[in-house]
């Protein structure tokens, strides 16, 4: 057995707005059915005015807290700070509250953590990976005991007001799982991670202005390059054929194989995404956790919304063996394997 990083803890949030594809229809040139058969999504949640991602980040960061806190994930050591629950905060979000400075230092202020290190990660829908990674990492190589990292997004702050397709698809939310240090061979150690990237497909999933390469001049951007932007389709192809691929060499690398599997945990973008993975891998569809019809593609927070509705509705328990796959842009992608340990989700205050 070795030092790993292993998962105590999980909570997530959701804005008080639901919007329905009903009320989307109302205002768009779209229907029910069309995004009902061709994603999947029947709900999704928006942000209120003047409410931000990082707003999401603190109440599902308090939940993680707290679902740490009832099974398994006591902590009395207080050395990285008085009345600390973690060390290290990382989020993930390509929604940040602003493009400078990162978000985690404010969540992790109004978490009440102390001076824990705490920075953003970017990576899209593939970003509570990335972090998950980081975090884990920083872990086995002892530079943190205790780690919260919270996937959150409002996606509805970027979106064309006038574009259908991102407007069936995203919606707002947050998750997040509380990692400690402990053994590989306990329940919630992370196995192993395969993490990619193709910048060749930057273009695929974007927004072009505000940046450094279309910067502000004071004058407004070209029309609609301040709005999030995708290709849908050759973002479909390669969601599959990567969330199938990653998941496949994590399977070999931690010797497990797709029949093996409990639970596979993918990034919640369409419904016929997550089919055709599970087709590639050969997988039933029992084995395949969806959440999308309730809150759409959460973009980071996808992957620990969809592990908390799973474990809060029995779907996913103890004892699973589970792999996470997520796919977004940059293009990146990325997979942890773990079996699922004893926790209780916390998604409600
Ligand atoms: O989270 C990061 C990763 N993101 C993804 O994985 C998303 C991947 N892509 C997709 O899920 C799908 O490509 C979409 C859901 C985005 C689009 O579905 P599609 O079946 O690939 O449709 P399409 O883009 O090929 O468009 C087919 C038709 C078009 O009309 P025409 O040109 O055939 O007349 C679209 O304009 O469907 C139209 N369309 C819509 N119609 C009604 C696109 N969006 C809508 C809509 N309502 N909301």
């Amino acid at each position: 057995m070795s030092r790993a990083a292993v998962v105590c803890g999980l909570g997530g949030a959701l804005p008080a707005t639901a919007v329905t594809n009903e009320e989307l229809a109302a205002q768009l040139d779209t229907s029910d059915q069309w995004i009902r058969t061709r994603t999947g999504i029947g709900l999704r949640y928006v942000v209120a005015p003047g409410e931000s991602t990082s707003d999401l980040a603190v109440a599902a960061g308090e939940r993680a807290l707290e679902s740490a806190r009832r099974k398994g994930g006591s902590h009395t050591d207080t050395t990285a700070g008085a009345g600390a629950d973690v060390d290290l905060v990382v989020l993930a979000t390509s929604t940040p509250d602003r493009p400078c400075p990162g978000t985690a230092p404010g969540v992790a202020h109004r978490l009440g953590l102390g001076t824990v290190p705490a920075f953003d990660v970017a990576a899209v829908c593939t970003g509570f990976v990335y972090a998950l990674a980081t975090a884990a990492s920083m872990i086995t190589a002892g530079v943190a005991e205790r780690a919260l990292v919270i996937g959150a997004d409002t996606f509805s702050t970027i979106l064309d007001p006038v574009d259908r397709t991102t407007r069936a698809i995203f919606g707002d939310g947050a998750g997040a799982v509380v990692l400690r240090a402990g053994e590989s061979g306990e329940p919630g150690a992370l196995l192993g991670f395969d993490l990619g990237s193709d910048g060749s497909g930057a273009d695929l999933i974007t927004v072009r202005a505000g940046g450094s390469r279309q910067r502000s001049t004071g004058e407004p951007p070209a029309e609609g390059d301040q709005f999030f932007a995708m290709e849908g389709r050759p973002v479909f192809t390669e969601a599959v054929i990567n969330m199938s691929e990653s998941s496949q060499r994590l399977l070999d690398r931690v010797g497990w194989t797709p029949g093996d599997l409990d639970k596979v945990v993918a990034h919640q973008a369409n419904v016929r995404i997550l089919h055709a993975v599970g087709e590639q891998l050969g997988l039933e569809d029992k084995q395949i956790v969806v959440n999308l019809d309730r809150v759409g593609n959460t973009v980071a927070a996808s992957i620990p919304l969809a592990l908390s509705d799973a474990a809060a509705e029995g779907d996913l328990v103890p004892g699973h063996r589970v792999v996470l796959t997520g796919f977004g842009g940059g293009l990146t992608w990325g997979s942890a394997a773990l079996v699922w340990p004893d926790i209780e989700p916390v998604t409600q205050s």
